[in-house]
């Protein structure tokens, strides 16, 4: 996370918003005062708005809340995960799957909806398309897609998220969520969605390294139907878009996706990278691979 004083400069020239301005100083110190210190006037007043939010963040920063999993293997993470997010649902639902939102419902919905907006810029939503979610959360994208989609599933590792995710959209008879494993998408038969995505968990999987990352973007490819969409927001934590864009290419090439929008910062006020990935249909993957093959071939000095 970089210094304050780098967060400030970027919040003054307008590369940050104010909640994610703040939350990164909150992070970078878990201190407030030392926030409230370093803060210029307008996140000044948005923390005193935020007081117990952000005092409720702090704490959880020094619980160790943001900390990298310890363990390595695929295994030692995904248990590393279920336990963080379980704990974080139970110290503030809305904090726990955006520290941005500063504990507040309000700017969380704001969030929310910018996101929502986004896809439907991108022509994800309709009345015939049913969607999955990775890594739901405590359900705020099914309970704002519910009126815009057929049906709006979404899964996760944290039975406490998914608790909450069930309380949080009892009633809305086209939102169903599961608990899973965490390791792959295989409860689903191939072509089942129209729309899967995933806001905000990428960061998890990838931290044991790919190897998760590529069965979930292989089992994304075969839930899909043809023609189907794969939404990313943020990819990984490390701080390098290029090295995000460039493995999110790979995988895409890999697993048959098209490519049409390339971790692009489209959101004013959440900073995540955003892809738009599109699968690819068996003859296009096939004419895109005999094509590269024609290139290899008049390459080839024989
Ligand atoms: C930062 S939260 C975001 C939640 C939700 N997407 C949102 O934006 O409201 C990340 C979520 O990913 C979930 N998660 C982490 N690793 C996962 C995995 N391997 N499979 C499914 N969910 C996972 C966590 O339990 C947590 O709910």
């Amino acid at each position: 996370m970089p210094a304050l004083e780098s967060i400030r400069d970027r919040f003054l020239g307008g590369e940050l918003s104010a909640p994610v301005a703040l939350m990164q100083m909150l992070v970078s110190t878990a201190d407030l005062e030392m926030v409230e210190s370093a803060a210029p006037a307008e996140l000044r007043q948005l923390l005193d708005a935020n007081r117990a939010g952000c005092t409720r963040i702090c704490e959880m920063l020094h619980s160790g809340v943001d900390a990298p999993a310890e363990s390595e293997t695929v295994e030692g993470n995904l248990a590393f995960a279920r336990q963080l997010f379980d704990w974080s649902v139970s110290q503030s639902e809305e904090a726990s799957v955006a520290l941005y939102s500063l504990g507040n419902a309000d700017l969380l919905a704001a969030a929310t909806a910018e996101v929502v907006e986004l896809f439907n810029r991108w022509a994800l939503l309709g009345t015939q398309v049913r969607c999955l979610q990775i890594g739901c959360g405590i359900g705020r994208f099914e309970a704002a897609l519910s009126g815009r989609v057929a049906e709006a599933r979404g899964i996760d590792i944290s039975p406490k998220m998914i608790a909450a995710a069930r309380r949080r959209c009892a009633g809305i008879p086209n939102v169903i969520f599961d608990v899973t494993e965490g390791r792959d998408l295989s409860i689903y038969s191939a072509a089942r969605f129209e729309l899967v995505y995933a806001v905000d968990s990428f960061p998890y999987l990838i931290q044991p390294g790919l190897e998760l990352v590529d069965r979930h973007f292989a089992d994304a490819a075969r839930v899909l139907t043809p023609g189907g969409h794969f939404a990313l927001l943020n990819f990984s934590y490390r701080d390098d878009p290029d090295a995000d864009r460039r493995e999110v290419r790979a995988l895409a090439d890999r697993h048959g996706f098209a490519v049409e929008v390339d971790g692009a910062r489209l959101l004013s006020l959440w900073d995540a990278l955003a892809w738009k990935l599109r699968k690819q249909s068996a003859d296009t993957i096939r004419m895109n691979a005999e094509g590269r093959g024609a290139e290899i071939r008049m390459v080839s000095p024989d």
